[in-house]
């Protein structure tokens, strides 16, 4: 079936299936990309665009306790996920979540030492005013790290993580799959993202192609 409709946030009855997932790959991906992020930035304050259910920001703050992390997604519900995950893991005073769309940030210009997003640019309508939005909250000399599709998928176990659904989950997983709703529209490939990234205000860049996703880092010179 063709897909005609483009939906950029992860639909309501899909979070907690999503939030499941994420949880599996905790320690394989989420904390290890919380390492290199530690490792580049000591201090300071951070924000995850398209946080989903918070994974990512709350495992850098348990491990670098000088870092804050402020989290933006589209989704209502995942961030109230996220917002829940922060108190129970006793880290809710160094992190912040919010609903916003990353085409519109509420943010002053320049006030982010680092921006970070993991598997959102694939769901964007306009990725290169999403670029040029990071590129504004960033402050001189900051990094935009950008990793997409996100290496999620490719390392749940998917018998674990079905174990784990509910059938009311199942049934809107099988919906939606159906309906091809819920996959990426499309990944880019490392020449698109060139592209994208030239049309912007973004002058210095890197990207390195992994297996399951392509990492893009952006500098503010
Ligand atoms: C595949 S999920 C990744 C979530 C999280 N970063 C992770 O690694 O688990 C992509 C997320 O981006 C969010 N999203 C998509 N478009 C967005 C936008 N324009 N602004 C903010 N969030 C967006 C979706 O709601 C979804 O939660």
């Amino acid at each position: 079936m063709k897909r005609w409709i483009k939906i950029e946030r992860i639909p309501g009855p899909l979070a907690s299936v999503y939030e499941k997932a994420t949880r599996l790959v905790i320690e394989s991906y989420y904390r290890r990309i919380a390492a290199e992020i530690g490792a580049s930035l000591a201090a300071g304050r951070i924000l995850d665009l398209g946080t989903g259910p918070g994974c990512l920001p709350i495992e850098i703050v348990k491990a670098f306790p000088l870092i804050r992390v402020v989290g933006v997604d589209l989704s209502p519900k995942l961030i109230r996920m996220a917002q829940r995950s922060a108190a129970q893991a006793g880290v809710a005073d160094r992190l912040s979540f919010q609903v916003g769309n990353a085409a519109r940030l509420r943010f002053a210009d320049a006030c982010f030492d680092m921006v970070i997003s993991t598997g959102m640019l694939h769901a964007l309508r306009d990725p290169v005013k999403v670029l040029n939005e990071i590129y504004r909250v960033l402050k001189r000399g900051g990094e935009a790290w950008i990793y997409d599709p996100a290496q999620v998928a490719s390392q749940i176990d998917q018998d674990r993580w079905k174990a784990l659904l509910t059938y009311r989950e199942r049934f809107f997983l099988w919906l939606f799959t159906l309906a091809k709703l819920h996959k990426p529209l499309q990944t880019y490939t490392p020449r698109q993202v060139v592209a994208i990234i030239e049309a912007t205000h973004f002058k210095a860049y890197r990207i390195d192609e992994g297996k399951h996703e392509i990492r893009i880092k952006l500098s503010k010179q």
